[in-house]
């Protein structure tokens, strides 16, 4: 029944919660979404958004959760619903589960493509093989068909799975721990010895065009031009969400495994520097300072050409010029990946898994097994119909969206619900750090705001962007006709996204898009429902043997 789990040592636990956060999101995304949004201009929202809004946030999370695991619950459903009377939070709650199985499908792809890229650098395919060709390969990449599908690609992914999956049927200390304590000392050693290798470079090396510290100075140079501007606040606190895995349900999920009088206050805050170092730090000075050396500024900033591209398609060609390096290189970059994805993956596997074993009795085999088969079922689609749309859409509504809901919820349920003083209180027990009394205030009232600007912004989008309505208004620019942009939720549930083409053949396509995002929506809200059955049942099961006491 219920489980008795427990993390091995207060070490491993800060690793472990390190590797939930540090993942694809610190090296690939992270530089990926600076250099779209302008570099250093990204900077100043990214650490008001981590100030205001990721540290409480991560605070709230792991006190929900430990306090939650008292009432042996450790998936987000019945950890909201100890904290509150009323039935509705443990449908809320189904947001905890239902994202990280939403993340993992599309996830584990790209987890998969790195061990794949990983033990063709180590064996230097790359020395012949263009990375593209590569890729292509890999996903069966096809221009203008819906479908694509490569059997080996599917097979490295089928690997991953299984591996993922057997990790956790070993259970948190020796799975999940174990992984992390071997792993998190590797990643930052591979990425510590690609960012001093990337830093040497210099103009005249065979193939530079750029010092890299051009590239670094990009990241660091504050920019103040783009504070006015929405969207970059909205990717701004999108990323610190997604690289902080919160508003998902996960971190609460590990922190339910402690004991009541486990520290939160130290450890919480250490686990989020440790990203931070993870993120800024290293993954700050990996990809662009190495891809602003060898392909120049401008195409790194141009967000066709930057983030997932430069890290699957420039890298592995670009390590070539690194002489004997290039094929350690190429290992050490995929590897750390693949490590950085592994340990996120399985963060998401464990709330599921917690959710089977509490309310279903399963045992840790089992209900390794149930998420398996559940990736199984959703990464088939996200495999096949790859970047056109379920990664994406995926993406978008699991790995965007629903975090801010579920963290705007939260903070509610939390700062007003379970009301501020006892919450305070319980944060505060066995602290080993003094949380400055101003972050009582933020959780109270700074950050519900801050998110309920960043939920508003999310939905409601203007095409022309919210800066060319203030233009209007204040600098007697002309007022732009409103139009849905494809970038916000109203404008993608109007398919806002797909540009209407002249070309009948293209818009025909077009039309395929838009039924193949419909099905996709409908999955997602199919699968959402699904749990939502299994937690009313869970509860009617409760109820019938007594055990509703919270
Ligand atoms: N934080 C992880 C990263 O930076 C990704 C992530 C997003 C995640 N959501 C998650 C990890 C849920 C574990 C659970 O890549
Ligand atoms: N596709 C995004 C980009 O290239 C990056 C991204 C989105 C990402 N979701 C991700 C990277 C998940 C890693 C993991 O800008």
């Amino acid at each position: 029944m219920a489980t008795k789990e427990r993390w091995g040592t207060r070490l491993g636990l800060v690793l472990a919660m390190a590797g939930n956060a540090v993942g694809l999101g610190n090296f690939l995304r992270f530089p990926a979404q600076a250099a779209k949004n302008g570099g250093g201009a990204f900077m100043i929202p990214y650490i008001v958004a981590l100030i205001v809004m990721g540290l409480p946030l991560m605070w709230v999370e792991w006190t929900l959760g430990r306090y939650g695991g008292q009432f042996g619950h450790h998936s987000a459903p019945g950890i909201l619903q100890s904290t509150a009377r009323g039935r509705g939070w443990k449908y809320f709650g189904v947001f905890g589960i239902w994202a990280n199985l939403i993340i993992a499908a599309f996830y584990v792809y790209i987890e998969s493509w790195c061990l794949a890229y990983a033990g063709f650098s180590a064996i230097g395919g790359f020395r012949d093989t263009p990375a593209k060709e590569f890729y292509n390969n890999l996903i069966g990449a096809s221009e203008n068909n819906i479908f694509s599908i490569s059997i080996w690609g599917m097979g490295v992914f089928a690997v991953c799975i299984v591996l993922n999956v057997f990790i956790l049927s070993r259970g948190l200390a020796r799975g999940i721990e174990t992984v992390a304590k071997i792993g998190m000392p590797i990643l930052i050693l591979f990425a510590a010895i690609l960012a001093v290798r990337g830093l040497m470079s210099q103009v005249g090396d065979e193939g530079v065009v750029e010092s890299p510290f051009v590239g670094l100075n990009f990241v660091w140079e504050p920019k103040l031009d783009s504070l006015a501007n929405p969207a970059v606040w909205l990717a701004a606190a999108g990323q610190i969400f997604f690289t902080l895995s919160i508003g998902i349900g996960s971190i609460h999920c590990y922190s339910s495994y402690l004991r009541a009088k486990d520290d939160i206050a130290l450890t919480g805050a250490t686990t989020a520097w440790t990203n931070e170092f993870c993120e800024v730090v290293l993954g700050g000075t990996v990809l662009i300072p190495i891809a602003v050396a060898y392909l120049g500024l401008s195409h790194v900033a141009d967000p066709e050409t930057s983030g997932f591209a430069l890290g699957f398609l420039s890298f592995p060609t670009l390590f070539q010029k690194w002489g004997w390096l290039a094929a350690p290189a190429g290992f050490l970059w995929f590897g750390l990946l693949f490590v950085a994805a592994i340990t996120s993956s399985l963060a998401m596997g464990q709330p599921i898994m917690a959710f089977l074993q509490d309310e279903y009795g399963f045992d840790r085999k089992r209900s390794a097994l149930a998420f398996g088969g559940m990736l199984l079922l959703l990464a088939v689609p996200v495999a096949i119909f790859e970047q056109k749309s379920f990664f994406d859409e995926f993406d978008f509504w699991g790995g965007t969206f629903a975090l801010v809901v579920f963290a705007f919820g939260e903070s509610i349920l939390f700062g007003w619900v379970f009301g501020m003083d006892k919450a305070w209180a319980e944060m505060n027990r066995g602290a080993e750090l003094k949380i400055p009394s101003i972050f009582y205030y933020f959780i109270k009232y700074l950050t519900p705001v801050f998110l309920f600007f960043i939920l508003a912004g999310s939905i409601f989008q203007p095409k022309a962007g919210w800066d060319a309505y203030s233009n209007a208004l204040f600098k007697g620019e002309e007022m732009p006709a409103w139009e849905w942009s494809g970038s916000g939720v109203i404008g993608k549930i109007l398919h806002k996204d797909i540009e209407d083409s002249s070309d009948p053949q293209k818009q025909a396509f077009n039309e395929d898009l838009k039924l193949v995002r419909t099905i996709d929506r409908l999955v997602l809200v199919g699968v959402f429902l699904f749990f939502s059955v299994l937690v009313y049942f869970a509860w009617k099961r409760r109820a019938a043997e007594g055990r509703l006491a919270t």
